[in-house]
């Protein structure tokens, strides 16, 4: 079944009040739901109420009291149907559940002996039968009723207003939330947990019980996702003027979990990998991803739960708003230049070749088969960059009174693109009707730039052509409106002053690109000007522009814009990689030229520069990164070597600075998850990486991993071994160590699945079919299964690229297997082969063998289906 945006139209009856009562039992959970109907003005009497489900199993059903005769309702699984219901009504439903055989972790399900909930997109249909869609807003009131041993703790949406003792062991509790809310946002908790305490006063002065629920005995490693909460709650008070509203707010850890993290009103659900943590388990990247994932579900009270969405077209209206309101959240608490480097690296890494291949789709999608799909980097990582355009485009005063609005007008509601456009131009009187194509046309738009100075005219022309491929969302692109950010860099480093511009508009350094073709002349250009374009990424494009290597090398060193030093120097490198690459498939020696070695050991050595820029800077780009931007007849082997060279280069050359430098580094001070201690971390482990190419390499990252002192730079040290080191006696010496060390923290051994998955080269087929019968493993886990599985066929080019398709076939087989359990986390796994067209001839073949096979298997699910057919297509 395909769904479609213009189909859209308002349910016939409304739920104003929703009772829930859970009587939790293992194998089958009794739940009793008493729905307060009406039917909505001007639909007829007659119109038949249809309910959604999923997989349940109806006990009984009445209206106002009376039990339903058989005439008047019929019920599937998917479906119950009440043919002719009254004006306004009672509606009882009986359900019961199993809660311990739910594998696909989606409506309630059991987690390490504690009952959950995953509501989102539509989980709340395989609890009861519901209008299981967005725009029906409901007042919730929740009674749970278990074993007091089993379950102690008894939590929900809202406020707690009851509890007590029910006899025969059995407790119950009853919550309340008093904001209407779709069914997307229930959740209950129940179960045996330790719990870490806390409180926050609101702006206003409502005082907040803060808990975060863990497993018994992990209290100690919440607290960093504990402060990450109060930050976070003060942060949105000052820069969104947005106040928390209930008297509770909670947060449980949850090992078994899908995706990240779930935003339930008053009780957020996480993947416990995004709460645990403490210096020896957790890197520097577990406490980023901590703080911006407490964040972005904290954020969703006001984006996604106040104000919701009116149905899942309009997902990015809190998703995409959502992470660049955690994006700033983060900018806020550590580096915005580094955070900056980082979003770009992460977009380009996962949403350009999601917006250059077979999964395209707009950010506003207009069709879907199963939502669940669509829970995308382009939803998510594209769409904040969208709402960051705004902010470039209407300035940050106008952006913020144009939230402010949004706010005003649209809270309680379920709202659309539309609406968050409309704010936008009300505030600014704009007509933002061309940018609005950013989220109706799917594709990463492509800009050319050619650029000349005229000495005699003192006149600097850019000659600037947009281009948008097809995609299968739409295979005719609109022009779109393309801010981009930028400046005319002077011998002197400094922005050098214009007099007139003429072709474009220019408003506070950003050129507005409207049209096919621009010709923006800039006039009163005193000396030739370096161009400095798209600062700050301003504009999620790709950009063609021929730049001499001194003119980078310039920019690098000397841009007032740090993303764009980072861009200029990462440009220097993809295009020695790429040259590399070429040279080793036309059976040449690449050839690495000194400039880059130079600019890295200089941008290494400047301490004018963040620790954490530096090792930004330094980090060459990825296999993928490589691949993405060669575009097409893609041979991983000769990338992986392409790359190696380079760095075996870049590290000879810079060998005496790099070591000194690896020893200042050196930390003495106690460890802090902090952005500074972070930064020099990062630096100096990509200094091991590097000097671990040079002789004695080995010895030197065994001796990093035996004298570690915290997570990150045990991880590092032991990645670098795997990889750089693969058949060395001290690879193999660390890993069983690390193995043994942390044999019983599964969060912990992730890290050890994902280090072997990653080590390049044919055999890590082999590592991975073996540790798939590692203890530590488990199919039935989503993070096992991403740790291994996803890092094997999402980042290891050369060994699930393997030119004989064995591990294609490896693949297939392992996500028919996830898929009988977890159909949502199989079709995750499966976009691992959405760029197989970029791949070269015989790679390309195998892949497609693989794909169709899985399109082979009897009784596929929606979701993998949907995935592999759009993939082929
Ligand atoms: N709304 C959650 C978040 O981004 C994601 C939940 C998606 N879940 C799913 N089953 N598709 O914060
Ligand atoms: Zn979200």
């Amino acid at each position: 079944q395909v769904f479609k945006l213009e189909d859209y139209r308002p349910s016939d009856y409304l739920i104003p009040k929703t009772e829930l009562t859970f009587s939790l039992s293992k194998e089958a959970t009794r739940v009793t739901t008493v729905l307060t109907i009406e039917r909505r003005k001007g639909v007829d009497a007659g119109t038949a109420l249809a309910l959604d489900g999923d997989e349940l199993k109806l006990v009984g059903v009445s209206i106002d009291g009376k039990a339903l005769g058989a005439a008047d309702y019929s019920a599937t699984p998917d479906q119950l149907t009440v043919f002719a219901p009254p004006q306004s009504f009672q509606l009882t439903i009986e359900t019961e559940v199993d809660p311990s055989t739910n594998s696909t972790l989606m409506g309630l399900y059991r987690s390490s002996n504690v009952y959950c909930t995953q509501c989102e997109a539509e989980g709340f249909r395989r609890i009861t039968y519901f209008l299981d869609r967005p725009d029906i807003l409901s007042v919730y009131t929740v009674r749970i009723e278990a074993d007091r041993t089993e379950a102690p703790l008894l939590l929900s949406n809202g406020n707690p207003v009851q509890h007590g003792n029910l006899g025969e062991g059995r407790h119950f509790a009853v919550w309340h939330d008093p904001f209407p809310k779709p069914s997307y946002l229930f959740a209950l908790v129940a179960g045996s947990l330790g719990k870490v305490a806390d409180e926050f006063t609101t702006l206003s002065g409502r005082k907040v019980e803060l808990g975060i629920y863990v497993e018994h005995g992990k209290e100690a490693l919440a607290g960093y996702a504990m402060d990450a909460l109060k930050r976070s709650m003060k942060w949105d008070e000052e820069k969104f003027g947005r106040e928390y509203d209930l008297d509770v707010f909670n947060i449980v850890a949850v090992s078994d979990f899908n995706m990240g993290a779930m935003e339930n009103k008053g009780l957020n659900i996480f993947n416990d990998k995004y709460v645990l943590a403490d210096e020896q388990t957790a890197t520097d990247a577990d406490f980023a991803n901590i703080e911006a994932i407490i964040a972005h579900e904290y954020f969703h009270n006001w984006t996604g739960n106040r104000i919701t969405c009116r149905d899942w077209f309009q997902l990015c209206l809190k998703e995409g708003l959502t992470v660049y309101r955690d994006h700033e959240f983060s900018a806020d608490q550590r580096s915005r230049p580094v955070k900056r480097i980082a979003e770009v690296r992460t977009l380009r890494a996962h949403q350009f070749p999601e917006d250059q291949g077979p999964l395209a789709h707009p950010v506003r999608p207009r069709r879907y088969r199963e939502i669940n799909n669509f829970y995308t980097a382009t939803v998510y990582e594209k769409g904040s960059e969208v709402v960051r355009m705004i902010r470039t485009i209407l300035g940050t005063e106008v952006f913020r009174a144009g939230m402010d609005l949004y706010f005003e007008r649209h809270d309680g509601e379920a709202a659309t693109i539309d609406d968050f456009l409309k704010v936008f131009e009300d505030v600014s009187g704009r007509d933002l009707s061309q940018f609005a194509l950013w989220y109706h046309q799917a594709g990463t738009p492509n800009v050319t730039v050619s650029s000349s100075y005229d000495q005699s005219a003192r006149a600097f022309t850019l000659e600037i052509e947009q281009s948008l491929a097809p995609t299968p969302s739409e295979s005719r692109k609109r022009l779109m409106h393309i801010p981009l950010a930028f400046g005319l860099v002077g011998a002197d480093g400094k922005d050098l002053p214009y007099d007139g511009v003429e072709g474009a508009t220019v408003e506070n350094s950003v050129i507005h690109l409207r049209k096919r073709h621009q010709s923006v002349r800039f006039t009163g250009i005193a000396e030739r000007p370096v161009l400095s374009l798209n600062r700050g990424f301003s504009a999620p494009i790709t950009l063609s522009l021929e730049q001499k290597p001194e003119d980078l090398i310039f920019l690098a060193g000397n841009d007032r814009d740090a993303f764009s030093r980072w861009q200029a120097f990462n440009t220097l490198l993809t295009d020695a990689l790429i040259s590399g690459f070429r040279n080793i498939l036309g059976g040449k020696q690449p050839e690495f030229g000194e400039h880059l070695q130079g600019l890295a050991g200089r941008i290494a050595a400047d301490t004018s520069l963040e620790p954490a820029f530096r090792a930004l800077a330094l980090t060459l780009p990825g296999e993928s990164d490589i691949a993405r931007d060669i575009g097409k007849g893609i041979d991983p082997d000769a990338i992986l070597a392409a790359r190696h060279a380079c760095a075996s280069t870049i590290a000879a050359a810079n060998e005496q600075g790099f070591r000194y430098l690896y020893e200042e580094l050196r930390d003495s001070e106690p460890f802090q998850p902090d952005a500074d201690g972070a930064g020099r971390r990062a630096l100096r482990n990509v200094l091991l990486d590097y000097l671990a190419l040079l002789p004695g390499g080995a010895d030197l990252a065994a001796s990093h991993f035996d004298n570690a002192t915290n997570m990150t730079d045990r991880a590092a040290a032991l990645t670098v071994l795997a990889q750089r080191h693969s058949d060395s006696a001290q690879a193999d010496k660390a890993l069983k160590h690390f193995e043994k060390q942390y044999s019983t923290d599964a969060l912990v051994m992730d890290k050890w699945f994902i280090i072997q998955a990653g080590v390049p080269g044919p055999r890590a087929l082999e590592t991975v079919r073996a540790l798939t019968e590692h203890p530590a493993f488990s199919i039935g886990n989503p993070n096992r299964v991403r740790a291994l599985i996803g890092t094997f066929a999402g980042a290891n080019q050369t060994g699930f690229h393997r030119a004989d398709g064995e591990s294609y076939r490896f693949f297939a087989d392992i996500v028919l297997k996830v898929e009988k359990r977890n159909p949502q986390v199989a079709a995750r796994l499966a976009t691992a082969m959405r760029s197989w067209r970029s791949l070269e001839p015989v790679r390309q073949d195998k892949a497609r063998d693989a794909l169709v096979s899985i399109l082979k298997q009897e009784k596929l699910s929606a979701d993998l289906k949907d995935i592999v057919e759009r993939t082929l297509a």
